[in-house]
C-alpha cells in the first residue's frame, strides 16, 4: 500500500496508472475504520484494478462543533488494517492541503429538497460540506467507480446528484449495511458508546424491524408514534422516524407498487446515531 499526503503527488501517481488502463475505484472515509468501511474496500477489490481510499476528517460538514471535536480517529490502526484488508492506495492529506485558505471552505451546490428533509434539516449545512470535500476528492482521485455505504442513505443520494452537477461520468456503488452482532449498525461514533450503550442502541434496528414487520397491517403515523415514545422513554432522543420512497419523498401510506425506506435517527447519551432498512415491494 501507497500513502500519499500531497494532493499533487496521487494524483501524478493515478494519472499514470490511467495510462495503463488501469480502473480506478475510490473509497472515501473519515477514518476510525471497521468492517463496514472495510466491506467497501472489498467490494472496491473485485470491481476495480486499483483501490484508493482516502481518511480525512472533513472539518467543513460538522453542523455541530462538539461532535468535530469528539470524532473519534485512530490513524496509525487505520493504515494497519487498510494494508490488511488490501488497500492499494491511501489518501491522507491535512486540512491545510483540502483547505488552503478560507476562501476554499465555501461553495454553494443546488441540492434542493435532499438538504432539506431528514439529515438535511437536522443537520444544516451537513450535505453542503460532505458536497465540499467529495467535489475535491473526487477531482483529485477521479476515479471510474465510487463505493459507498447504504449506512448513510442520503448521503449517496446527494453525492449522486453532486456527481450529475460535476458532470462526471462516475459509477456509484452502494454497499449494504454491516451490523454487530445484535443488529447495531456498524458506525465510527460507537467507539463513543460503552458496552452497555452499544447493547442498548441496538434497539433502534429491532425498532426499525418491528415497524417494518406492522407496517404489512398498521398505519405507519400511528407505529411511528408508538416507536418514538417508547424509544424516549429509553432514553434516546429521535431526531426523526420516516417512511419514505427512494428518493426520500415522505409518505405516510404503504404503497404496494413502490419500495420503501425507513429511516431513524436518535441519539444516545449525546451520540447520534442513524440507520435504515429498505421496504422492498413484494407485489
Ligand atoms: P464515514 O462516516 O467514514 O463513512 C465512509 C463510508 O463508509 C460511507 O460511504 C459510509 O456510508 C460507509 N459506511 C459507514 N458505516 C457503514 C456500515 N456500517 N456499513 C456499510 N458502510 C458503511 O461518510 C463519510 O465518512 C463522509 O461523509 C465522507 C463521504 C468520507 C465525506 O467526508
Amino acid at each position: 500500500m501507497i500513502l500519499f499526503k500531497l494532493t499533487r503527488d496521487i494524483k501524478n501517481y493515478l494519472d499514470a496508472e490511467r495510462k495503463k488502463n488501469c480502473s480506478i475505484g475510490f473509497v472515501p472515509t473519515m477514518g476510525a475504520l471497521h468492517d463496514g468501511h472495510f466491506s467497501l474496500i472489498k467490494q472496491c477489490k473485485k470491481k476495480t484494478d486499483i483501490v484508493v481510499s482516502s481518511i480525512f476528517i472533513n472539518p467543513v460538514q460538522f453542523n455541530n462543533p462538539e461532535d468535530f471535536k469528539k470524532y473519534p480517529s485512530t490513524l496509525e490502526k487505520d493504515i494497519l488494517l487498510l494494508e490488511e484488508n488490501r488497500c492499494d492506495i491511501v489518501f491522507i492529506p491535512s486540512v491545510e492541503e483540502i483547505y488552503p485558505d478560507e476562501t476554499s471552505k465555501h461553495k454553494h451546490f443546488e441540492l434542493g429538497y435532499l438538504e432539506e428533509v431528514l439529515e438535511g434539516k437536522f443537520r444544516p449545512g451537513h450535505f453542503q460540506g460532505v458536497c465540499i470535500v467529495v467535489e475535491k476528492l473526487l477531482n483529485i482521485v477521479d476515479p471510474d467507480i465510487l463505493f459507498l455505504g447504504q449506512k448513510d442513505y442520503q448521503q449517496c443520494l446527494v453525492i449522486k446528484k453532486l456527481i450529475r452537477l460535476m458532470n462526471k461520468k462516475i459509477k456509484v456503488i452502494i454497499s449494504p449495511i454491516v451490523r454487530e452482532k445484535n443488529g447495531l449498525a456498524m458506525s465510527s461514533r460507537n467507539l463513543r458508546l460503552s458496552e452497555t450503550e452499544k447493547e442498548k442502541a441496538a434497539q433502534l434496528y429491532k425498532t426499525l424491524q418491528y415497524v417494518k414487520k406492522q407496517l404489512e397491517h398498521k398505519n405507519f403515523i400511528e407505529l411511528k408514534n408508538n416507536a418514538v415514545k417508547k424509544l424516549e422513554q429509553g432514553g434516546f432522543k429521535v431526531d426523526y422516524l420516516e417512511l419514505t420512497d427512494k428518493d426520500l419523498k415522505t409518505t405516510a401510506a404503504h404503497h404496494p407498487s413502490n419500495d420503501l425506506i425507513l429511516l431513524i435517527a436518535a441519539y444516545l447519551n449525546g451520540v447520534r446515531l442513524i440507520d435504515n432498512i429498505l421496504i422492498k415491494n413484494k407485489y
